[in-house]
């Protein structure tokens, strides 16, 4: 199993975990070192219960054609020294593609963990790079509905096609009852907003960037913020000069990213969510908090026809306007996909033991 960035690592475990549980599965994990700070990376191995990576390739940051090269290239390197029966990968992050690439190549057979997801956007890196796995992979495990249409448009045998649910609530579902126990990490109001921003189109513009800085303001009037800054967001507020006014903001709490649990507190206890990520979608979905989405598409388009979701990109007035709406629905009639049930992991391990006992195939 490979695993790279922060968003792997949830999606991973409940897999993991539960061919762990299968006699006669030996199992490697690997770590490519996309993300290598600790609130990016070990403290989510270690919350989630995953030992400590057999094997770490170090690529760190880069360009994505250096980072996608050198994943690609040490990935190789491992395969050819240590050949596997299966190579699991998850999600849509540049590791994700990169390893599923060497594995092919090499006539590795490869699993996809969250496959099927399309936004329709060729501009974003992850669109690419879903695009791209599912293309090479001989196992696709899907989360929701869309995902099995999108894959049988682009003309994937649907005897691959495994629509198991989604592992990372999975791992929500194990954790959900400590998160609302435990207290937040940081002291906030009573009724806040939780934002995440990290986006290379939110945060690369300085202009972008300066319009939503304006409508989270404008939020923060009557919604406190609370905003765990992503390190190249960090950087980006740095090098356009906002970041003291940002950080001084009486509206507005920054923090530093959080682990898992602490992470997942702040959604589950928010009153609403401003984010352009994409898991986080879900998240907020299952712990029915509703969310303004800063794209102008998703992936995951089972957040939006379920009620707890809405896409507004930058554009301030759309912000503010969509932060209104998002407020004023119930959150008891968000309506979640049955397969989001907690038991994902299993069944993508009990097919993966099926296709290993089978003879596997490319
Ligand atoms: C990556 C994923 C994105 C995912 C996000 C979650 C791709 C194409 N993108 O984006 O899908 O939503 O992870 O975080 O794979 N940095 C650090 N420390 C780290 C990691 C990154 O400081 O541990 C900084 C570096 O300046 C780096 C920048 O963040 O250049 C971007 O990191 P990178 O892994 O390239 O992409 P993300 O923006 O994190």
């Amino acid at each position: 199993m490979v695993v790279g960035a922060r968003p792997n690592f949830m999606k991973a475990a409940p897999v993991f975990h539960a061919l762990e549980k299968c006699e006669g599965t030996e199992l490697s994990l690997l770590h490519t070192g996309q993300h290598y700070d600790r609130m990016m990376s070990d403290s989510f191995l270690e919350e989630l219960g995953l030992r400590a990576p057999d094997v770490n390739l170090g690529v760190g940051s880069g360009s994505h054609g250096k980072q996608t090269a050198e994943v690609l290239s040490k990935f190789e390197s491992y395969l050819l020294e240590s050949p596997q029966d299966l190579v699991i990968v998850a999600g849509d992050v540049n590791s994700t593609v990169a390893a599923a690439l060497a594995s092919v190549k090499l006539h590795t057979p490869v699993a996809h963990v969250e496959s099927g997801l399309r936004s329709g956007d060729r501009r974003m890196p992850e669109e690419i790079n879903r695009i791209l796995t599912d293309s090479m992979s001989a196992m696709l495990f899907v989360t929701e509905p869309s995902g099995v249409k999108n894959l049988a448009r682009e003309g994937v045998d649907s005897s691959r096609v495994h629509l198991v649910g989604n592992t990372m609530i999975d791992t929500l579902k194990r954790f959900e009852p400590v998160v609302r126990e435990k207290p937040l990490p940081i002291e906030l109001p009573s009724k806040y907003a939780l934002v995440t921003l990290h986006r290379p189109s939110n945060v690369d513009s300085q202009e972008t960037l300066r319009g939503i800085l304006d409508a989270f303001f404008e939020i923060a009037e009557t919604t406190p913020l609370c905003w765990p800054v992503h390190p190249r967001t960090r950087k980006q507020l740095e090098t356009f000069g906002f970041w003291e006014e940002v950080e001084n903001h009486p509206g507005v709490v920054l923090a530093p990213p959080f682990g898992y649990v602490d992470f997942l507190g702040l959604t589950a206890k928010a009153r609403l969510v401003l984010t352009d990520s994409g898991g986080i979608q879900e998240e907020a979905l299952v712990l029915r908090v509703p969310v303004v989405t800063l794209r102008e598409n998703t992936e995951r388009p089972v957040t939006i026809d379920g009620g707890g979701n809405i896409l507004t990109g930058p554009d301030p007035e759309k912000i503010r306007a969509g932060a209104k709406e998002m407020l004023s629905r119930d959150p008891a009639s968000f309506q979640i996909p049955e397969t989001w049930d907690g038991q994902a992991g299993e069944r993508v391990a009990r097919e993966i033991v099926e296709f290993l006992q089978a003879g596997g195939g490319l």
